[in-house]
C-alpha cells in the first residue's frame, strides 16, 4: 500500500479526537466505507496500519503468534522496531507478553476468573453496587454521574478482589487514574519521571505489604494466588507478583466505570430504551453486552507482525509492520452488525462485539465486569422513579480507554 498523508489518521493518536465520539466514530465509519484496513504514515511516528472491521480485528487477534503485543502494545510507545533492542520495562504485565511467557502467566489466575469462581464475587459485587446506589440517593436529586458514581464503584470492587483494605482507596485511585489514567487535562496527572516514579515506589510499597501478609495468611482473594503463585515449579518474584496486580487495577478500573457511565448516557439518550428498563429492570441482561459495544471503553491495542501474513479480505502485512486494533470501529462494523449506529438494549447481534477483545488476551475480567454493569444498572433501575440529562456530556481525552468524563443527570427515587 502506499504512503498516504491522510489526516483523518490522526483520530488513532491524538487523544482530543476521541473527546468527540460522534466526530471520531463518522471518520471512522468513513475510512471503513473505503477499506477495512488503512495505512497512515506521519512524521516523528511509526507508520501504522488500522485494522477497523470486526473480521479483520478477529483474525489479526486470532492469529497472535504472528501478530505480538511485544514489543509495544499500545500506541504511546510513539516509535516501535522489532530489530532494535528494547527498553526493559520494569513490571512486566499479561497484556505485554506472548507465547509461552503469556499462556504460564495467564493460566496462573485464569481459574480465578472463571464464571464459576466470579460467581463468588456475587454478593460482594450486589453490596458494593448497593451502596454506591445509596451514595447517589443521598446526593439529592442531582449528580454527575461519571465522577460522582461511576469512578468510584468498580475501584471498590477491585479492592475487593484483591483484597485490600478500603482505606487503600485513595491509593490506588492514584495510581489508575494518574500513572495510567487518561492524557485529558481536566485530570491532573502528576507528569513524568521523578514524580511517575514516586507513584510506581508508593505502590509497590503497598503491593509488597499485600505479598507479605498473603504468603503469612492466606485467604480466598486473587491476592493469596498471585503472592503464592509458582510458575513451572519456582515461585514467582516480587516484580513479577507487581504486573498482576497493576494489571487487575488499571485493566479493571476506568475500563468499567467508562462502560458504565457511558451506557447511563446511551440510556439517557435514548429514553424509551431506559422507560423500558426502569418498568423491568432485568431486562439489563440482555443489554449488557450492546452496552459494551457502544462504548467500546477500550479504544486500541497494537500489535506487531512477525512475519509476512495475509488477511481473508485480502490486506497484506510484512515482518515489522505495526497494526493498531480499533475495538469501537469493529463494534460499529456495517458488515456484521444491524444498523450499527443504534443503540437497541434488545440487539441479537451483540454478543459479536470485540469490546473485551478476542483470543489469547481477551479479557481476563469480562465475566467480573458483565457482573459488575449488571448489578449496578439492576439496582439503580429498581429503584429510580426517572432520571433525566442535565447538562451536555463531556467525553475523556484519551487514546487507550475513553467515556464519558461529565454526565450532569437530576433524578428522583421512588421512596
Ligand atoms: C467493561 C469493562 C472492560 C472492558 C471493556 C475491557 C476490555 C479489555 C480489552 C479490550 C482487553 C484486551 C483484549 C485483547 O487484547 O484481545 C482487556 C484485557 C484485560 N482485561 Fe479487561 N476490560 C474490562 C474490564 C476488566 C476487569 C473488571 C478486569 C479485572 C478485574 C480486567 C482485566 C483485564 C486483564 C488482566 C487483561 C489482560 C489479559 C491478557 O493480556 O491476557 N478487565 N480488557
Amino acid at each position: 500500500m502506499s504512503p498516504t498523508t491522510d489526516t483523518r489518521g490522526r483520530i488513532f493518536f491524538e487523544a482530543s479526537a476521541y473527546a468527540d465520539d460522534a466526530k471520531w466514530h463518522k471518520t471512522a465509519a468513513e475510512l471503513r466505507a473505503e477499506a477495512p484496513v488503512h495505512y497512515f504514515e506521519f512524521e516523528g511516528r511509526t507508520p501504522f496500519y488500522v485494522a477497523l472491521g470486526q473480521p479483520e480485528v478477529m483474525e489479526i487477534e486470532k492469529n497472535s503468534d504472528i501478530f505480538t503485543n511485544d514489543p509495544a502494545s499500545n500506541m504511546a510507545a510513539h516509535r516501535i522496531s522489532l530489530d532494535e533492542p528494547k527498553e526493559p520495562s520494569m513490571v512486566n504485565t499479561l497484556i505485554n507478553m506472548d507465547g509461552e511467557e503469556h499462556k504460564a502467566h495467564r493460566a496462573l489466575v485464569n481459574d480465578w476468573f472463571k464464571p464459576g469462581a466470579v460467581r463468588q464475587l456475587d454478593d460482594q459485587i450486589k453490596a458494593q453496587a448497593k451502596r454506591s446506589v445509596d451514595e447517589m440517593q443521598a446526593r439529592g436529586g442531582s449528580c454527575d454521574f461519571a465522577t460522582d458514581v461511576a469512578i468510584n464503584y468498580p475501584l471498590r470492587v477491585i479492592l475487593d478482589i484483591l483484597g485490600l483494605d478500603e482505606a487503600e482507596f485513595p491509593r490506588m485511585l492514584r495510581l489508575t487514574q494518574e500513572l495510567f489514567g487518561s492524557e485529558d487535562p481536566d485530570f491532573e496527572r502528576i507528569g513524568e519521571n521523578d514524580q511517575m516514579m514516586a507513584v510506581i515506589m508508593d505502590v509497590i510499597g503497598l503491593f509488597t505489604g499485600l505479598n507479605a501478609e498473603r504468603r503469612e495468611n492466606p485467604t480466598a482473594d486473587l491476592a493469596t494466588v498471585i503472592a503464592n503463585g509458582e510458575i513451572n515449579g519456582k515461585p514467582l518474584e516480587d516484580m513479577d507478583t507487581y504486573g498482576y496486580y497493576l494489571i487487575v487495577a488499571t485493566a479493571g478500573h476506568d475500563t468499567t466505570s467508562n462502560a458504565i457511565a457511558g451506557g447511563m448516557q446511551a440510556l439517557l439518550e435514548n429514553p424509551e430504551q431506559l422507560q423500558r428498563l426502569l418498568d423491568d429492570p432485568s431486562l439489563i441482561d440482555g443489554a449488557t453486552d450492546e452496552i459494551v459495544r457502544w462504548v467500546s471503553p477500550v479504544k486500541h491495542f497494537m500489535r506487531s507482525v512477525q512475519q509476512p501474513y495475509t488477511l481473508a479480505s485480502g490486506q497484506s502485512f510484512e515482518r515489522g509492520d505495526w497494526v493498531l486494533l480499533s475495538y469501537p470501529s469493529a463494534n460499529r462494523d456495517e458488515r456484521i452488525f444491524a444498523d450499527p449506529f443504534t443503540f437497541n438494549i434488545d440487539r441479537a447481534d451483540a454478543d459479536k462485539h470485540l469490546g473485551f477483545g478476542f483470543g489469547r488476551h481477551y479479557c481476563l475480567g469480562a465475566h467480573i465486569a458483565r457482573l459488575e454493569i449488571r448489578e449496578f444498572f439492576k439496582e439503580l433501575f429498581s429503584r429510580l422513579d426517572h432520571i433525566e440529562l442535565a447538562g451536555k456530556p463531556e467525553h475523556m481525552a484519551s487514546i487507550i480507554v475513553s467515556g464519558p468524563k461529565r454526565l450532569p443527570v437530576t433524578y428522583a427515587f421512588k421512596d
